[in-house]
């Protein structure tokens, strides 16, 4: 890692097909710009690159069910989304999109080149296709019934129901979910990626190469090579998307999964001219940010075309999470189930960095995590105002009241002293060692030690009591307490940018360097310090209470929705009811099934 020039941190390009949740910033955005204000902030040269994925079926399904076109749908959210990390400071340096013109013209070139090269696999396969619509259907897009199980409603790449992975052509009684008509089988051309040819490659690169992967990363890379990769179509039947740039493939357009992760470059591109630098030159660093349901495409498709195409750098570490549910639910935007970010705003206005926090502290780093507003209360009334703003506050008011504000003299440094200033540094090398291996949740635990070193330093030595004795002393204690506040604003500025620079300004102290991290004298005797205020404050449980009760609502009208969407049943006559064999029994006894674990895990959903 040290021989590395620069790094360019990707984040996954959200969908604009609505606005983003607390997971979406729990799993990629909060992580990555952590990651990325500690490398600005040791000076280190780093681009943090962000856009929407503006293309893909579902996008044109719902601008056909709004009645408007795809760009209008995609505009109108890009915008929304755009906002949101703009509110939330998600510090990129550039925020683009896949619809923009540089980056069509970039997927063409890279698809191109791949043709040209002849990397592809031109291939001629039957597939389900809407008469009424006149469109080709993606597998999600029909449903039928599972030949394994029976279930009626199973997808046209899985069963969710037995969890077996399926192609279309496999469901009795498929269906059109566009239509509702039964779809008839059609000749149609599509190109390919021999996934398969690179699997002695990607063994070697992932499996041998980046054994340092995190365990749940590098598990399900292992997972999907060793079950055989297959080639893998990377164009489609559909009018929204990048064009195919090959002559007679009129109507086609490039698969959304392949020309997305293009959309990292187009935006460098749209950024820089300088843009080769950061994808193409061996001391570059490139990270991927992402969910798990991305490191499929992250770390076995982008890599292959990539490396196919021959001229760019392929990712050193891909840091993907799990994911965060909400209240003991998975986040669903079509059930409502999600704290959207501009709503969250609306309610908790200036309160970015409290949601930042505790989305951090409970990370879905290593499995998924559970996001509950009563947690949300917690951490913000024991850890973010009892321990961080409780002693700054007290460092603070006490430094205007003995002394009007101005740093009083250090004085003599007891052993005990020095040993707590000493500990910044101790801090420091912790809060380095979790961040440069992406263990982002525990690093911030490790700098909010430093406040809670604070903490206890002024409990320990209680000013307020020995300013009645010893008045000298008092002054070596609030210096001491200063300058542990001086080096928070260092310390947490990853974590926290908008709190940081409050109290920047009552410590009336510019930003400072990560260098400067440990340095027990940032403030010097006699610095004038501006008046305080709080940095956090306690949130009652009446606020909490109307976001439980919001989320109860929710679930409410999903009930009643749900139960109009599956009338009863009409009523049968008693001779058929009395043919029933029907028996009350108790459970005994009851396992987990391991059944069908694996499948799900490793989701075939994207194969097709
Ligand atoms: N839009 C995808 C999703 O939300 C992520 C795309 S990541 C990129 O799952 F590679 F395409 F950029
Ligand atoms: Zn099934």
């Amino acid at each position: 890692m040290n021989n590395f020039k620069r790094t360019l941190i990707t984040t996954a390009l959200p969908y604009a097909n609505g606005p983003i949740h607390i997971g979406h910033l729990a799993g990629v955005y909060v992580p990555a710009d952590i990651y990325a204000r500690y490398l600005r902030l040791k000076n280190e040269d780093v681009l943090l690159i962000g856009g929407s994925d503006e293309h893909g079926v579902p996008i044109t399904l719902k601008a056909k069910k709004e009645g408007i076109t795809p760009q209008d749908v995609v505009d109108k959210f890009h915008g929304i989304i755009k906002k949101s990390f703009q509110d939330f400071g998600i510090s990129f340096d550039v925020y683009s999109r896949t619809s923009a013109q540089i980056h069509h013209e970039t997927a063409s070139e890279i698809f191109r080149t791949l043709y040209d090269k002849g990397k592809l696999i031109e291939k001629t396969s039957e597939q389900y296709f809407d008469e009424e619509n006149k469109q080709f259907l993606a597998d999600r897009y029909i449903t039928g019934t599972c030949p394994k199980c029976g279930f009626e409603k199973a997808y046209g790449d899985q069963c969710e129901s037995c969890g077996t992975s399926l192609s279309p052509t496999e469901l009795i009684n498929p269906v059109s979910m566009i239509s509702g008509n039964q779809p008839v089988l059609k000749e149609t051309k599509h190109w390919y990626m021999p996934l398969d040819q690179y699997e002695p490659w990607l063994k070697e690169w992932i499996l041998e190469g980046h054994k340092e992967w995190k365990p749940n990363v590098y598990g399900q890379c292992k997972s999907w090579i060793d079950s055989g990769l297959l080639p893998r179509a990377v164009t489609r039947d559909l009018d929204w998307g990048v064009p195919v740039p090959v002559e007679g493939s009129e109507g086609k357009v490039l698969y959304v999964w392949f020309d997305a992760p293009i959309g990292y470059i187009s935006a460098t591109k749209e950024l820089t001219a300088d843009w080769e630098k950061y994808w193409k030159d061996p001391e570059t660093r490139i990270l991927h940010f992402i969910g798990k349901d991305n490191i499929v495409f992250h770390c076995i498709i982008f890599p292959v075309v990539l490396k196919a195409e021959g001229t760019y750098n392929l990712p050193e570490n891909v840091p993907a999470n799990e994911f965060l549910n909400l209240e003991n639910d998975k986040i669903s935007t079509s059930r409502n189930w999600a704290v959207w970010l501009h709503e969250y705003l609306e309610d908790f206005p200036g309160k970015e960095d409290v949601l930042k926090y505790v989305l951090t502290a409970n990370a879905p780093e290593t499995k998924d995590n559970d996001f509950t507003w009563k947690d949300f209360q917690t951490r913000n009334n024991n850890e973010l105002v009892a321990i961080l703003g409780n002693f700054v506050n007290r460092a603070l008011v006490l430094t205007q009241k003995y002394y009007s504000g101005l740093v009083p003299e250090c004085g003599n440094l007891t052993d005990s002293d020095k040993e707590t200033l000493k500990s910044i540094s101790t801090i420091k090398a912790e809060v380095e060692k979790s961040l440069d291996s992406f263990r982002i949740r525990e690093a911030l635990k490790n700098a909010m030690d430093l406040a809670r070193l604070g903490n206890k330093y002024l409990a320990d030595e209680e000013p307020w009591k020995v300013v009645k004795t010893d008045a000298e002393r008092v002054k070596t204690v609030m210096f001491v307490s200063l300058q542990i506040t001086a080096n928070l604003t260092i310390c947490l500025e990853p974590f926290l940018p908008f709190s940081m620079n409050k109290l920047r300004v009552f410590l009336n102290l510019g930003k400072l360097d990560w260098v400067k991290l440990g340095d027990t004298n940032l403030l010097a005797e006699g610095h004038q310090l501006n008046e305080p205020e709080l940095l956090f404050e306690k949130i009652e449980d009446d606020v909490i209470e109307v976001q439980v009760q919001k989320l109860l609502n929710t679930k409410k009208a999903n009930e009643i929705a749900q139960s109009k969407a599956t009338p009863a049943k009409e009523n049968i006559e008693y001779d058929d009811f009395s043919k029933m064999d029907i028996r009350v029994g108790t459970i005994l006894e009851a396992e987990k099934s391991s059944q069908n674990k694996k499948t799900f895990e490793t989701s075939n959903r994207y194969r097709n």
